[in-house]
């Protein structure tokens, strides 16, 4: 490594540690230890002055803090090796042995230490009786050896008698350890064990903790700065003059705070961080609060280092800390309470970082009134870390986010990537009061962080910029593909049991995000203003406390003047998978409406529907069925269905009904065929008789009917014909999504051919509505974008001209193309080009500094037609140099999605799994998603019977359940081919009046 870090040449400096004491609050909020005078001034330093890590050359300081470790280390190893060494079976839930009642001896699992010991504690769970009110962390990483030296002192509370603690760690070193009563009295350590699979350590005392006592646990350590993404990570980023750069950074949620300090990592305990960093001067140092004072700190391997300490934080889980070094610029901002936000960048990017700073401050502004709670912090950081495993996370006051989730350059930028950065912005900034002031107890209720981001994400950007009709887009975004996943038998329910890490990440999912989101949209429209009244008690009856999902619908019922039971109504959301599907039937002059649970699963598949987990509540909901009738459609109805059908009149001239306003509930419609039929020729008729949002809502239902073979694909064929009078964004995207999986499904089908053909029969006229002028508002420049480059893809001629020439232009004319149109110009170059147009492209890739642009270009270059290129393509995310592991899910979704390069991905898969988990470090975190990106479009016999067998007795850690899901999806996909092909075959060739044989 070389560039920005201090290299290693003073050899006589070496690191000195100094004594662990307790520390106690001074005055002015800054800690030291105890029995040590007050500061005697910038020119005396005392001993203890830097809180213990990596600095004091004043040789008195060298003499003493050399015979007191002396001293230590000779105690230390006293008691390792001949202290009391009793196998104490008062921790944990079972003793070694267990012998219940009737003498059986049943053998139970026993955990070893890493000294071979019993480890005494065996509970992937924290005991509860323990529990940590603050943190006192200094920390020095080197970032040229990538060595972490920390110290954390802990004080804690005891609520029960005890002798012992257990507390998380993982990767680190302990090198030191002391507990303090609270008169700073040492007590006797008798053990210090650590249990890697549940990254436990479990401390002993000779004495005993008292209940209702506070003592203060201080650990030294090291460890290394590791290159996985998770707990205290090096990163780095090219500067102007090409050198590379280092930063470090933290990622702790869920559970990786324990890979950087020893801490007791689980969101229930709240403390107060107090936080002192050691860095280079060229450095800055950032975490969660702003810092307090800046001091000269001596030298360290011939670097004069500084120094920073922080200001205390707020009560706040450990999952939420975060700290970074590094050598950024940065701009400023206020809110209009005195906030004060500033995005910080790696200099080359700056510039790209006003909408950013602008967005969130406006944003702050908004959720402060909107939840009725002020921010509490004093500052709240935005910033870009160039190697980020997720979009961005919400550590409080320091927001770190991906380069493409923040930054916007409104030359380069299109229209999509620049809402997604205000949507991310908007998502982490309503987490600061959801997720960071109220938190859930336990990641079981992970949705009450997640759900409620991605709900607030849409209303916060919404605020902002109404003309871009945020809650249109929402259906699109959030309620249609949580109905998409929830409909599959490996479901889950919103709020489920976790245990260990690798069960907590899997639940990070769309279920907890988007299903979690679509019910707080439903409960919206029922609830109306009083949603906002519940949430603000809410947040301030558990504000730096936890709470659960039922904590949440009694604040909502306290404030519904008890009219509605919330708890009951949303228990049945949140506590069963799935979601119903309401079936609309004509009696006479009455509407019944039945409701049963849908799923996918098709008659060949009840075998596994049968395994499908028991309900307490019977798969039957509370729906708030919502409809308006076909003479007048502005007028909307709604009626309760208490886990039950419901019958209601109806006027006998009344021909269809339309179920579900707008797709704000969380379940799907099924009409009669003659209704169906009567909503089919309205819109064919006219289709403005309805709302965009209900247009997409009556073609997502009816496209997921027919793929769970409830409706005939002639019947979601006959309704897309009315596409060709469509002109709004959402239909269109809800179309083209479904038109795309049937496009994939069939690729190896009778119809294949014949169906990119009605695609483009059915794309034509929009295509020319669009045009290739950048001009209209939002929704049609997002419409823009996702039509032509559908054109692109279904192989329409004049399209891909056009797009051919512009790209033409590009490349040899340097003519820039406006940023809505380069997706359609890059695919289309790319796909209908061959070698020069791909290195072309890839050139520029290597070279653009702009992260929007660099990731359309990453899609567009797994649109390749040359398998070789596509093969070469794969090849190139091995090299974490070249495409970085962030990307590499987006390389491998891009060409498993491209007809030419499925087999390709699933073999690259295969081939390298065991380097893509290397490629990923331990944190299997990533390759769910990996797995469902390669397999989603399989769609035969052999293709299944590939993807079980390679995956067979594997453990694949977290992505279990996206494992599950994909088997599933690749078998619905085997039988939806079997039993539509034939009709889509037939129905196109009557649509197109032609006979094709064969092809
Ligand atoms: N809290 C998450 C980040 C996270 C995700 C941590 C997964 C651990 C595991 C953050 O708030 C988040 O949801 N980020 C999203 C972006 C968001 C706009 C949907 C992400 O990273 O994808
Ligand atoms: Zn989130």
């Amino acid at each position: 490594m070389t560039g920005n870090s201090p290299s290693p040449t003073n050899a006589g400096d070496t690191i000195r540690m100094e004594p662990m004491g307790k520390y106690k609050q001074t005055q002015n909020g800054n800690v030291r230890p105890q029995g040590t005078e007050s500061p005697a001034g910038p020119t005396k330093k005392s001993l203890y002055e830097n809180n213990g890590v990596a600095t004091c050359s004043q040789k008195r300081a060298l003499f003493i803090a050399t015979v007191v470790f002396a001293v230590l280390f000779a105690v230390a190893l006293i008691i390792a090796y001949t202290g009391p060494q009793s196998d104490c079976t008062c921790a944990g839930e079972k003793p070694p042995n267990y012998v219940d009642e009737d003498w059986n001896v049943t053998k139970v699992f026993v955990p070893r230490a890493t000294n071979g010991q019993v480890f005494p504690w065996n509970n992937i769970r924290l005991p509860s009786i323990v529990k940590p009110t603050r943190y006192n962390i200094t920390i020095h990483p080197n970032l040229t050896t990538l060595e972490v030296k920390g110290q954390v002192s802990i004080e804690f509370h005891v609520d029960k008698d005890t002798n012992f603690v257990v507390l998380h760690s993982k990767n680190l070193t302990i090198t030191d350890k002391l507990v303090q009563d609270k008169k700073g009295h040492n007590l006797r350590i008798t053990k210090l064990l650590e249990y890697l699979p549940a990254e436990q350590i479990y401390l002993e005392i000779k004495d005993k903790f008292r209940k209702r006592n506070n003592y203060t646990l201080s650990l030294r350590y090291t460890s290394k700065l590791n290159r996985e993404f998770v707990g205290f990570y090096i990163s780095s980023y090219i500067s102007k003059d090409g050198d590379r750069r280092y930063l470090a950074t933290t990622h702790f949620e869920p559970t990786y705070a324990r890979a950087a300090f020893p801490c007791f990592d689980e969101p229930q305990f709240k403390a107060k961080f107090k936080m002192s960093i050691f860095r280079d001067r060229f450095h800055i140092a950032l975490f969660n609060m702003p810092v307090v004072t800046t001091e000269e700190a001596g030298f360290y391997m011939g670097t004069g280092l500084l120094r920073d300490d922080f200001q205390e934080s707020v009560e706040m889980s450990t999952y939420l800390v975060a700290f970074i070094i590094c050598d950024y610029t940065h701009m400023n901002e206020q809110t209009k309470k005195g906030v004060s936000i500033s995005v910080y960048t790696p200099p080359p990017f700056i510039s790209q970082a006003s909408f950013a700073l602008n967005t969130s401050t406006q944003i702050m502004d908004f959720f402060e009134d909107f939840f009725m709670v002020p921010y509490p912090l004093p500052k709240q950081d935005l910033i870009v870390i160039p190697d980020f495993a997720t979009g961005a996370m919400e550590n409080w006051g320091l927001i770190t986010y991906r380069d493409t989730a923040i930054l916007y350059d409104p030359i380069e930028t299109s229209t999509a990537a620049h809402q997604l950065v205000a949507v991310v912005i908007a998502h982490e900034l309503s987490h600061q009061w959801f997720g960071n002031l109220v938190t859930m107890k336990w990641w079981n209720d992970l949705w009450l962080n997640e759900g409620f981001a991605s709900f607030f994400e849409y209303l916060g950007v919404d605020s902002l910029f109404p003309e871009w009709k945020m809650m249109e887009q929402f259906i699109l975004d959030k309620t249609q593909p949580a109905l998409a996943l929830d409909a599959l038998v490996s479901s889950h329910p919103i709020s489920v049991q976790v245990h260990d890490p690798s069960e907590i990440e899997a639940i990070f999912d769309t279920i907890s995000y988007s299903k979690g989101a679509s019910i707080l949209h439903m409960l919206g429209k029922f609830l109306q203003e009083n949603l906002q009244i519940g949430l603000n008690d809410y947040l301030n009856s558990y504000k730096y406390s936890n709470a659960d999902t039922k904590d949440l619908w009694n604040a909502l019922s306290r404030n519904t003047n008890q009219s509605l039971e919330v708890k009951a109504i949303m228990d049945t959301w949140t506590q069963q998978m799935g979601f119903p599907l309401i079936t609309i039937r004509r009696e006479n002059n009455e509407i019944v409406a039945n409701q049963e649970r849908f799923l996918l699963t098709t008659d060949e598949l009840n075998s596994t529907a049968r395994l499908m987990p028991k309900s307490k509540y019977d798969y039957k909901w509370y729906v708030p069925l919502s409809y308006f009738l076909d003479n007048d459609t502005g007028t909307v109805y709604n009626i309760w269905m208490n886990m039950t059908d419901v019958r209601f009149e109806i006027d006998s001239e009344i021909k269809w009904l339309k179920a579900n306003v707008k797709q704000s509930g969380f379940y799907r419609v099924m009409y009669e065929e003659s209704m169906w039929m009567e909503i089919i020729s309205t819109l064919r008729r006219n289709h403005s008789v309805l709302n965009a949002a209900d247009r997409a809502s009556l073609i997502d239902d009816a496209f997921t009917l027919c793929r769970a073979g409830l409706l005939n694909a002639s019947l979601a064929l006959e309704l897309s014909l009315y596409l060709i009078n469509e002109r709004d964004y959402v239909p269109w995207a809800t179309a083209i999504a479904h038109f795309q999986s049937w496009s994939r499904r069939l690729s190896e089908a009778l119809p294949y051919k014949l169906f990119l053909q009605y695609m483009r029969k059915l794309l034509t006229p929009v295509t020319k509505h669009v045009g290739w002028d950048e001009k209209g508002p939002h929704l049609d420049r997002l419409m823009r974008t996702d039509v032509l480059s559908t054109a692109v893809l279904c192989e329409l001629n004049e399209t891909i001209f056009t797009a051919r020439n512009m790209f033409e232009a590009w490349m040899t004319k340097n003519q820039s193309i406006p940023p809505d149109l380069k997706e359609v110009v890059y695919s289309a170059g790319i796909k209908y080009g061959g070698l020069s147009e791909w290195q072309y492209c890839w050139g520029v890739y290597n070279s653009s500094n702009v992260p929007s642009e660099r990731k359309l270009l990453l899609k567009a270059l797994g649109v390749a037609s040359d398998p070789w290129l596509l093969h070469r393509y794969l090849l190139e995310t091995l090299d974490r140099n070249i495409v970085k592991p962030q990307d590499v899910k987006t390389v491998l979704a891009v060409v498993a999605a491209n007809p030419e390069g499925r087999l390709l991905a699933w073999r690259h898969l295969k081939a390298y799994w065991p380097t893509m988990q290397s490629l990923f470090g331990n944190s299997t975190f990533m390759m769910g998603s990996l797995i469902s990106a390669v397999t989603a479009h399989l769609s035969t016999p052999y293709d299944y019977y590939e993807v079980s067998t390679y995956f067979n007795g594997m453990d694949v850690g977290s992505a279990a359940r996206a494992l599950q899901q994909s088997l599933e999806t690749i078998k619905l996909n085997i039988n939806w081919v079997t039993h539509n092909g034939p009709e889509i075959y037939t129905w196109l060739k009557k649509y197109f009046g032609e006979t094709v044989g064969g092809v």
